[in-house]
């Protein structure tokens, strides 16, 4: 079995990716760290323990991490409610309390103690800012030599931003982290809006998860009730685009892609009104100074399309 390693700031989208993860066959969910991004750490925590308690599966370690240190959310901040996920990330969905707590160890920690475990086998999904993994590669040194594939959900190629006009939300929570993170010499690939855009959610999947017998599968469609009713509000569609699910099933092995060429990436670190935009260049190209960055222009995979509409797939594997 793979082991993977999940780092996610849990609201809707990410409540969905573990839900897909547990069903998935041949990996195994070694653990989960969780992040600032959509609402605080420790929050983002007890929704992963709720869910994983709902779901049966109380063997999978949960670890807190860190908060964006410039203008994240800080611990005892609920959900921000402006994503339209309600007040506690996970659309004002109350799951059965879990009995368990977060382990002692901080995300980073139970991160770099996995990577030790599995040298060479541990995948790492990220679904959340990437303030966690960064933290690890100042801590370890050896981090990317003992991992075997980065997935990461964030940046925009060609789609606008959803964090502002430019950046993606898990970019620009902490660009500085997501800098370090694609410039490290383990393979990264990008999951970014471009391809989440084209995918979605609807009544359809609503329903068909709100019809089945598993408490968790009711409680992600009163997930996407809420996130619904919000969307309906503001911008008169009944549909969300399962952008960390779809980073979670490509790291997996369960989509096809269509288009993922191999770019450089860098990311705007300044104080600027581009802060957190992902900048991509060919590899054969001219680089410009946007995407140099002041560092080593990193390669990465970048998932452009895929062959098929995916939310089908996602749903049948999390019925
Ligand atoms: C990202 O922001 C979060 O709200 C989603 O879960 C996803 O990780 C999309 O920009
Ligand atoms: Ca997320």
């Amino acid at each position: 079995l793979t082991p993977i390693y999940l780092d996610c700031d849990t609201g809707v989208g990410d409540a969905l990716a573990i839900a897909y993860l547990l069903a998935t066959p041949g990996i195994r969910l070694a653990g989960i760290g969780t992040v600032a991004g959509a609402l605080n750490a420790a929050v983002a925590a007890a929704n992963t323990l709720n869910l994983l308690a709902t779901a049966g599966r109380d063997d999978i370690p949960v670890a807190v991490g860190g908060y964006d240190p410039v203008d994240g959310p800080r611990p005892g901040t609920p959900g921000h409610g402006r994503t339209g996920q309600g007040r506690n990330g996970i659309g004002d969905v109350l799951l059965p309390r879990s009995r368990r707590h977060p382990v002692d160890e901080s995300a980073t920690e139970l991160l770099i103690r996995l990577a030790h475990e599995h040298p060479g086998r541990l995948e790492i999904i990220a679904t959340g800012p990437l303030t966690n993994l960064a933290e690890a590669l100042y801590l370890d040194p050896e981090l990317p030599r003992l991992v075997r594939r980065v997935t990461v959900m964030g940046g925009a190629v060609f789609a606008p931003g959803n964090a502002g006009k430019f950046a993606e939300a898990n970019v620009a929570a902490n660009p500085e982290a997501a800098a370090d993170v694609f410039a490290a010499s383990w393979p990264v690939t990008l999951v970014p809006l471009d391809v989440a855009l084209a995918h979605s959610f609807d009544e359809t999947h609503r329903r068909a998860l709100a019809a089945a017998e598993g408490l968790t599968q009711q409680a992600l469609a009163q997930m996407l009730g809420t996130c619904f009713t919000y969307y309906e509000k503001h911008f008169s569609t009944r549909r969300m685009s399962p952008h960390d699910c779809l980073a979670a099933a490509f790291a997996t092995g369960d989509l096809d892609p269509e288009r993922m060429p191999t770019l450089r990436i860098g990311v705007d670190t300044t104080a600027g009104p581009r802060r957190g935009q992902t900048y991509f260049a060919k590899v054969d190209g001219p680089v410009s100074a946007d995407v140099r960055n002041g560092q080593n222009p990193h390669e990465a995979r970048v998932l452009l399309s895929l062959r098929r509409d995916a939310a089908p797939r996602l749903l049948e594997r999390i019925l």
